[in-house]
């Protein structure tokens, strides 16, 4: 994955350390987690973009469910949120504004949390999004970096939904293919995350921004593994094929396929348009989880029981390694 322009001028600043500090900057993970007693650690994450739906309401409720996953994706229960809004107030209403502020709340609801503030500032383009704080016990933090030889991957929703923004934006979507990728991204990773309970699970991370690609890449590269990813496996919205098949690829998954590529290892032969599906930058994804293997099948199981339709094994941790992802059909 490119290397967030923070994490790259951070890395040259005297960012300090703390033993309290249990998942601090450097590991490319979801949030940070900060220990206040023996049972009980902070979790802290911020999340904001520009519309990605035209519907101001399910926008607020994409956002927000989309700041809410990093919580998740740390094992920890979300208890505050902060709205951040950027508003140009001459071009957009304020009931506008109220409907995307209305989805947020809703979905902070939701996960059992309040909402606690915010703040805004004009801005030229709209941003909507959260800071959210969470908690955890300071001895179940799930990270992205505890991967181990033998697990089993699970990932928990279908892939796609940045090639299906992409043709929404280009009025290319079709209103089922619209709804579609509305519903995996709205649906909060709370119910997937609720069900890792009492299972070994060894490493946890969303797929958002980087596509399943770049975070299933930081995940080996945090673990120092090698994964080995079924692509035929991988639950993909069907119109999302169909578009990306038609070339409606946005910029940010294809920087991704290429960043992956040099840690890519493809046996036999995997169409491009596979690949750029695999790399699909997505919002509020689901969770790639790494699973004990011999508890794979019983965790895939209670997700499905607990609704988690789409969820699916799709590969398994293979070998010690600095980093890689060997790809098979
Ligand atoms: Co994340
Ligand atoms: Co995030």
């Amino acid at each position: 994955m490119p290397p967030g322009v923070l994490e790259e001028i951070l890395a040259g600043l005297p960012v300090r350390s703390d033993p309290n500090l249990l998942v601090g900057i450097e590991t490319a993970d979801d949030a940070g987690v900060y220990r206040l007693t023996d049972e009980i650690a902070l979790i802290q994450t911020v999340d904001f973009f520009t519309p990605i739906v035209n519907d101001p309401y399910i926008f607020g409720q994409i956002a927000a469910a989309n700041a809410l996953s990093d919580v998740y994706a740390m094992g920890g229960r979300p208890l505050t949120a902060l709205n951040i809004v950027c508003y140009p107030s001459k071009t957009v209403s304020k009931e506008v504004l109220k409907a995307i502020l209305a989805g947020g709340l809703d979905k902070v609801h939701e996960a059992g949390a309040l909402l606690v503030g915010g703040h805004s500032v004009d801005d030229t383009e709209l941003k909507y999004g959260l800071s959210v704080t969470g908690v955890v016990h300071p001895q179940r933090v799930l990270t992205n970096a505890g991967a181990q030889v033998g697990d089993r991957l699970i990932l928990t929703k279908p892939l796609g939904t940045g090639i299906i923004a992409t043709a929404i934006k280009g009025r290319a979507a079709s209103p089922e293919a619209e709804a579609q990728a509305v519903a995996v991204m709205v649906a909060l990773n709370r119910e997937a995350a609720e069900c890792l309970e009492g299972f070994t699970v060894h490493a946890v991370t969303d797929v958002t921004g980087f596509g399943l690609l770049g975070h299933a890449l930081e995940m080996a590269a945090g673990s120092g593994v090698e994964l080995t990813l079924s692509a035929s496996r991988v639950p993909i919205l069907a119109a999302a094929r169909e578009y990306a098949t038609m070339g409606l690829v946005p910029a940010g998954t294809f920087a991704n396929r290429n960043f992956c590529q040099k840690s890519l290892r493809v046996a036999g032969t995997i169409d491009v348009v596979t690949l750029d599906l695999l790399a699909d930058a997505q919002t509020n994804g689901g969770l790639l989880i790494a699973v004990a293997g011999d508890q794979a099948e019983t965790l895939l199981a209670r997700l499905h029981d607990r609704g988690v339709a789409a969820a699916a094994l799709i590969g398994e941790v293979t070998a010690v390694g600095p980093g890689a992802i060997n790809l098979k059909d």
